[in-house]
């Protein structure tokens, strides 16, 4: 009797325990018209899952993190504390009480439609959008941001008007003449644009079957073939499935000029059953002045790999050498359905490597961002080296088609080897210039 009144003294409840975390790190997700299967803030929404709650944590499949723990300090790591483990796991072997409803801290408020709260602007695609059903389709809207003057923008949201269709969606902004963050970087050397590999077929996009075959952009020599080094200007903001909404590190932002025109790339993927409508818009968050530094993305592409049939571990890579100084803040892996893993690593002048980031199980369906708990400084002469593992065997359940060469397209039963990388230039030449100051205010 003693022994049973101790025990139910211990068990956590839903309403003091347990609540508080389910409040914090899964109602993100698990509320109602969110993107989880059940909402996860009230108890009678919670209690059937229990079981689930417990395993899925425990595995550590909820919240989704990909990244080894063993490297880098991110500061959106989502994993659950051993502390926040046991409270849960307690919880459910003690009968997943509901407990005294005094003690049910308030329900995190929400805003409807916009997870950073009303955005200062509101820019859609111009019109509401007819899908078919069918074969998965990328459509590109170019819209103009009417915008008297130049705009810095410390957050921006994407809001996918139709959900069961949109399945990622990036915005970028139309080189401008004024806009030096938006101009991309000059290839040095004269060599072939990207353009005369690639073929379209009807609005999606793959290289040629015949293009240059090349998976080791880290070799030591590395053919001259278009973004097989250096870096591309990398987009404003993106839409993809588990990432947060873009949110610029404190004292940076992104600069939009006046009279830009935004370019939304929106990827509508296999739409089932009767046709849809979506009005997909941004949500841009102002900063009152210009920032301390204006930030940056590039993408490190390899568009030349070749992925043989039924190969269980291919490898593909892509290195960058800092020609200045940055400070690196973020990293976005991305792969289709075959990507397997991906490894940052940072090899500094001095010869000292480390691992910056590595997930050693990717998932196309939680593109997750990682953002470094602290921005990172890389001297110049440094090399980052992206190492990419796909598997088109057989054994990869979401392998659509194991028979199959597969290379660079846009269509999810293709391939993409993608990084962005944000950073801030170091040098203090590359920062902030007065005049792009001047025009901010
Ligand atoms: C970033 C969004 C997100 C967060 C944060 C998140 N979840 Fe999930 N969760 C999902 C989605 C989407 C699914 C359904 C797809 C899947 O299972 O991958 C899911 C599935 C689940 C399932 C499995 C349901 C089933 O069908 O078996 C459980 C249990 C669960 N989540 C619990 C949690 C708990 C507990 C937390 C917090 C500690 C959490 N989740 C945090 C998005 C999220």
């Amino acid at each position: 009797m003693i022994l049973l009144l101790a025990m139910a003294l211990t068990v956590p409840t839903f309403n003091k325990e347990v609540a508080p975390i389910l409040f914090a790190r899964c109602a993100g997700c698990h509320r109602p018209d969110n993107i989880a299967p059940m909402s996860l803030l009230d108890y009678k929404s919670a209690r059937p899952w229990a079981k689930g709650i417990k395993a899925s944590v425990a595995a550590r499949k909820m919240p989704p993190w990909f990244a080894d723990p063993r490297f880098g300090h991110f500061s959106n790591d989502a994993r659950l504390s051993d502390a926040e483990l046991k409270t849960i796991a307690a919880w459910v072997d003690g009968g997943a009480p509901e407990g005294d409803a005094n003690d049910l801290p308030p329900a995190p408020k929400f805003v409807e439609g916009w997870a950073l709260g009303k955005p200062d602007a509101v820019i859609d695609i111009g019109e509401d959008h007819q899908i078919a059903p069918g074969d998965d389709v990328y459509e590109k809207f170019v819209v103009p941001t009417n915008f008297a003057e130049g705009r810095w923008v410390r957050a921006a949201e994407i809001k996918p008007g139709n959900r069961q269709v949109v399945h990622h969606v990036h915005v970028h902004v139309l080189a401008a003449q004024d806009n030096p963050a938006a101009k991309p970087a000059a290839p040095k050397r004269k060599m072939a644009t990207l353009s005369e590999y690639l073929l379209k077929e009807g609005k999606l996009t793959r290289i040629m079957k015949d293009a240059p075959v090349w998976n080791d952009g880290c070799a030591d020599k590395v053919p001259e073939l278009p973004f097989l080094t250096g870096a591309q200007e990398g987009g404003l903001a993106a839409f993809l499935p588990g990432r947060a909404p873009d949110q610029f590190p404190e004292g940076t932002a992104k600069w939009v000029p006046a009279g830009a025109k935004l370019e939304f790339q929106i990827h509508y993927a296999q739409v089932k059953g009767k046709p849809q409508t979506d009005r997909t818009s941004v949500g841009f968050h102002f900063l009152n002045g210009p920032p301390r530094q204006a930030l940056r993305r590039m993408d490190l592409r390899n568009f030349f790999m070749q992925i043989p049939a039924g190969e269980a571990n291919h490898e593909v890579r892509r290195c960058y050498d800092f020609e200045s100084d940055r400070y690196l803040i973020s990293f976005t892996p991305h792969m289709h359905y075959r990507g397997k893993d991906a490894k940052y690593e940072l090899v500094r002048p001095n010869g000292q490597s480390e691992t910056l980031l590595a997930v050693p199980h990717y998932d196309f369906n939680w593109q997750l961002v990682y953002r470094l708990q602290k921005p990172m400084f890389v001297e110049k002469g440094s090399r980052l080296m992206v190492t990419v593992h796909y598997d088109n065997s057989r054994n990869n359940k979401a392998n659509p088609d194991p028979q199959a060469t597969v290379r660079w397209g846009d269509k999810t039963e293709e391939e993409m080897m993608t990084s962005w990388i944000e950073y801030l230039d170091a040098s203090p030449s590359a920062q902030l210039q007065p005049s792009e100051a001047a025009r901010a205010r």
